[in-house]
C-alpha cells in the first residue's frame, strides 16, 4: 500500500546550505532504501515536504520528522492512499521556492502552506518539480 503524505514547518533558525545539504544527504539514502520518494520544498523561514511510499516507511520516517529540532510547527496537511507516485523519479527533490517565488506568485496566487488546504500546495509542489531535472 503506497501513501502520501504532505506536511509544512517551519524552519528553527537560518535556512543555510549546509542545513538542507544535510537534510537532503540523509534523505537521499534513507529515503532510497525504504522506496520513499518525495519533494521538499524550502520557502522563505518554511518547509513544504511530499513524502510517497510505503505506508509503514512513511509513518516511521514521519515520525523521524516530526521531532527533528532543526524545524518546528509541523503541521500534516494530507496523508492518503494513492494508485502511483508522483515523484518516482526522486528519492528526495529540492526545489527552492527562494528561486521560484515570480514563477510561484503567478501560478499559484493562493499559496500559502499554512493557510491553504493540502490539494493547492502539493499541486504547487508537483508543478515546480516538472520543472527540475531529476535526481
Ligand atoms: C525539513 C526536513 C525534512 C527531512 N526529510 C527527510 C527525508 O525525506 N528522509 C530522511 O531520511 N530524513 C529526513 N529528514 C531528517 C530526519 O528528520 C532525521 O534526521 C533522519 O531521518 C535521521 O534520523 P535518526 O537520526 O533518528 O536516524 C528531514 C529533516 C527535516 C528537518
Amino acid at each position: 500500500m503506497i501513501v502520501r503524505l504532505l506536511y509544512v514547518s517551519r524552519s528553527n533558525g537560518p535556512q543555510t546550505t549546509t542545513v538542507t545539504r544535510s537534510i537532503l544527504e540523509q534523505a537521499q539514502i534513507h529515503n532510497a532504501a525504504q522506496g520513499i520518494t518525495g519533494v521538499l520544498c524550502q520557502g522563505q523561514g518554511f518547509f513544504l515536504q511530499v513524502l510517497e511510499g510505503p505506508r509503514s516507511a512513511v509513518n516511521a520516517l514521519y515520525g523521524h520528522i516530526a521531532v527533528d529540532m532543526r524545524h518546528k510547527d509541523v503541521e500534516l496537511l494530507m496523508f492518503e492512499d494513492i494508485e502511483e507516485r508522483r515523484f518516482s523519479r526522486w528519492s528526495m527533490a529540492l526545489i527552492k521556492l527562494s528561486d521560484q517565488d515570480p514563477m510561484v506568485k503567478l501560478q499559484h496566487p493562493e499559496f500559502d502552506p499554512y493557510s491553504a488546504s493540502g490539494p493547492p500546495s502539493h499541486a504547487a509542489a508537483v508543478a515546480l518539480a516538472r520543472q527540475q531535472p531529476a535526481h
